[in-house]
């Protein structure tokens, strides 16, 4: 445990704090539909606060702050369970230990805040951890940033500084890489950047095509040579999403990933992978390790899993003094969570082949294939996926039979979402928290819904 002020006395409370809270957490372990005496006002809240915020919510879901493993309290006084917390933020689950605990000893510290003048040990922990972790790749440094966004932000900076005036960026058809200034132009959704300007030259290849996994790789190549031979020798780096997240969790393989990155290496380009969504998601921390990819990466970035953002990168891009800096390094509560969400998650029986991770994969597309071939038969097209990405196609797979779906299924007690443009897939980011018997209640209602929809 590390504490700002600490002593007996501030332990033992804490102890008991920890303990109060998770036992009142912990009651919060049922799917429970809204009190009627509470759904009016939990409406209007919501709507109050979209008012003010100049936009409604997609869902009716005010949290409580209450909520435990895979469920999530709602104000109008449901419990569902919650299959993509926040996109992506919480894998250990609802008021998982680690979060509690560390909310609690950050509460020790005399700021909320570390920033660039004002270093604190657990961010010399973290930053700790997390390097230790890739210390099988070259990437040696680690930089914290305040999202996955602003970590794309800084890894092109770093990029471009070293391979000044080469700016130009290959990235991916279907990308989504954040939606600031800079990284709206890499993400490809049109709708996410109306009316903005073009300020990045960004060239797209075809990601892995599940449907032609024996063109793919080709199909990829020829694409990339063309977009090299366009404009030569004018890239710093290509990015990718190995798992690509928004696109609807679309993957290749270790034979894929290795053809493309070996032609980037032939060109002298920097590979950049944006782990913002996979990290700690897959069978192993960081994706590029599940697919064995360590010789390879140049530069990863990181967010969501870890409570704060941040990019590693090798020595050889390690920018100069002033390129990269900010007030903010991260809350204190975020730091201490991020190390021990890396503790708990490398030290756990998470990863390999024999993890839980793996385990609630083929659970999850094992039991999609089987309503697939029985009682679903041609309502749920599609089930894939890995680690704890699972993505499946209901209905014609597009946009307005996939919100049907994903609406009913919320009103049903679990809270989903979408991935991919088309087409359009359902998508689970599941908290590991996840036992045996909820796995089997989550798919009750799965069928159930599919029946009512379709
Ligand atoms: C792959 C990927 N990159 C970047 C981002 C942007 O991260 P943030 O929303 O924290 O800015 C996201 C967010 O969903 C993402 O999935």
């Amino acid at each position: 445990m590390t504490l700002g002020a600490g002593n007996d006395e501030i332990q033992k409370q804490i102890d008991h704090l920890f303990s109060s809270i998770l036992v009142e957490q912990k009651t919060i372990n049922k799917v429970k539909g809204a009190d009627p005496g509470k759904e009016s006002m939990a409406k209007k809240l919501l709507e109050d606060y979209g008012d003010n915020r100049g936009r409604g919510f997609i869902f009716d879901n005010l949290s409580t702050g209450r909520g435990h493993g895979p469920f999530t309290e709602h104000q109008d006084g449901s419990v569902k369970f919650d299959l993509i917390n926040g996109i992506g933020i919480n894998l250990l689950g609802h008021s998982h230990p680690v979060y509690i605990k560390s909310c609690l000893e950050a509460a020790t510290y005399d700021t909320l805040m570390c920033g660039n003048l004002q270093p604190y040990g657990p961010s010399k922990e973290l930053t700790k951890s997390i390097t230790d972790a890739v210390d099988d790749s070259r990437l040696k440094h680690f930089w914290f940033a305040g999202s996955g966004s602003f970590a794309n932000d800084l890894a092109l900076k770093l990029l471009w500084q070293k391979q000044s005036p080469k700016y130009g960026l290959i990235a991916f058809n279907n990308a989504f890489a954040g939606r600031s200034v800079a990284t709206q132009d890499i993400t490809t959704n049109p709708a996410y950047r109306e009316g903005m300007p073009r300020n990045l030259n960004v060239s797209y290849a075809p990601h892995y095509d599940q449907n032609n996994p024996d063109g793919a790789l080709q199909n990829t190549l020829d694409a990339l040579d063309k977009i090299w031979n366009e404009n030569p020798d004018s890239f710093c780096a290509i990015m990718m999403e190995i798992i690509q997240g928004e696109g609807g969790f679309v993957f290749g393989t270790k034979e894929y990933y290795q053809g493309v990155f070996d032609w980037a290496k032939s060109k002298g380009i920097y590979i950049w992978i944006d782990e913002v969504q996979s990290f700690g998601r897959t069978h192993e921390l960081f994706a590029f390790q599940t697919f064995g990819l360590q010789e390879y990466v140049d530069i990863v970035t990181i967010a969501k899993t870890l409570q704060v953002g941040g990019l590693l990168y090798t020595e050889e891009l390690n920018p100069k003094p002033g390129l990269i800096a900010g007030t903010f390094n991260g809350s204190i509560p975020s730091i201490i969570a991020g190390s021990k969400v890396v503790k708990f998650l490398t030290e756990g029986n998470f990863y390999g082949q024999n993890g839980r991770i793996k385990q609630i994969e083929e659970t999850f597309i094992g039991k999609l294939q089987d309503l697939m071939a029985g009682s679903c038969k041609g309502k749920i097209k599609y089930a894939g996926g890995i680690g704890t990405m699972i993505a499946f196609e209901v209905g014609n797979s597009d946009k307005e039979d996939t919100w049907k779906f994903i609406r009913k299924l919320f009103e049903n007690g679990i809270v989903a979402f979408s991935a991919g443009r088309g087409p359009v897939r359902v998508r689970f980011l599941l908290p590991i928290s996840l036992k045996d018997e909820h796995i089997d209640e989550i798919f009750q209602i799965l069928e159930k819904t599919v029946h009512e929809v379709f």
